[in-house]
């Protein structure tokens, strides 16, 4: 692993950057005591990316990076909402897939995966973000394909992360609704066919089969639609 350096504040929240790294949200876990509340490492290269259940993420050049927090936020609708806006206010008309994945035109652009540590209270969330950069076809994924310098794509996340974490979940929580491509759409959810019928305003997934509702709180669902792609 290459040496990780501390390149500035942005708000509240302490910028590292470094070459490259296993994979920034195991750092974080193994370091969390070590490094004060709101810190953000950002990596060139991560040479073994987590996804989510267990899966590896492979990037090449992409905007990987992982924030630490110590206190406890609604981070499963921050974070998608906060990458949502950063991308629309660069002209990308970003997508979430309940509960944070971001997709462009039925494709994959980012993935998430945020982890808690506990011992007998909450310790530290840490949020795992990779945004593709360029197109990545042999996973169903699309890249940004725009020359976004790093460290203004990450402030603009930040800027509107930090926003959301001040903000009461009340206010937001329709904004998350309603930038979901989920509603009414096939999906099969543990390996049955159902249809989403909505999104509480817990952040929950309601789907419907055989006319009985299920709410779901967080787990994954595959679009039928965007598998055909
Ligand atoms: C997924 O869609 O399965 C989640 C992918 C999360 C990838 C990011 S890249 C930065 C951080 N470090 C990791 O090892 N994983 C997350």
């Amino acid at each position: 692993m290459d040496e990780i350096k501390y390149l500035c504040d942005i708000l509240d929240f302490h910028l590292y950057h470094v070459r490259s790294i296993g994979s920034t949200n195991t750092f974080l876990k193994e370091n969390y005591t070590k490094y004060p509340d709101r810190t953000i490492i950002w990596a060139d290269i991560q040479t073994n990316g987590r996804g989510r259940y267990n899966r590896v993420w492979e990037s090449n050049d992409d905007y990987i990076f992982s924030i630490l927090f110590k206190e406890n936020y609604s981070n499963e609708i921050i974070a998608p909402l906060a990458v949502v806006r950063a991308l629309k206010s660069i002209g990308i008309d970003a997508k979430i897939k309940w509960p944070n994945d971001i997709y462009l035109n039925n494709k994959k652009l980012c993935g998430m995966l945020i982890e808690s540590i506990y011992s007998s209270k909450h310790e530290a969330t840490i949020v795992g973000i990779g945004i593709n950069k360029n197109d990545k076809p042999e996973v169903n994924g699309i890249g940004i394909n725009k020359d976004i310098d790093y460290k203004d794509l990450i402030t603009k996340v930040i800027n509107n992360y930090n926003d959301l974490i001040n903000d009461n979940f009340d206010n937001y929580i329709d904004e998350y609704i309603d930038n979901n491509i989920v509603i009414n759409k096939e999906i099969i959810y543990q390996n049955d066919d159902y249809i989403v019928t909505g999104i509480t305003k817990k952040g929950h997934l309601l789907i419907k089969k055989d006319d009985i509702i299920k709410e779901i709180s967080s787990d994954e669902i595959n679009i039928k639609e965007a598998m055909k792609n």
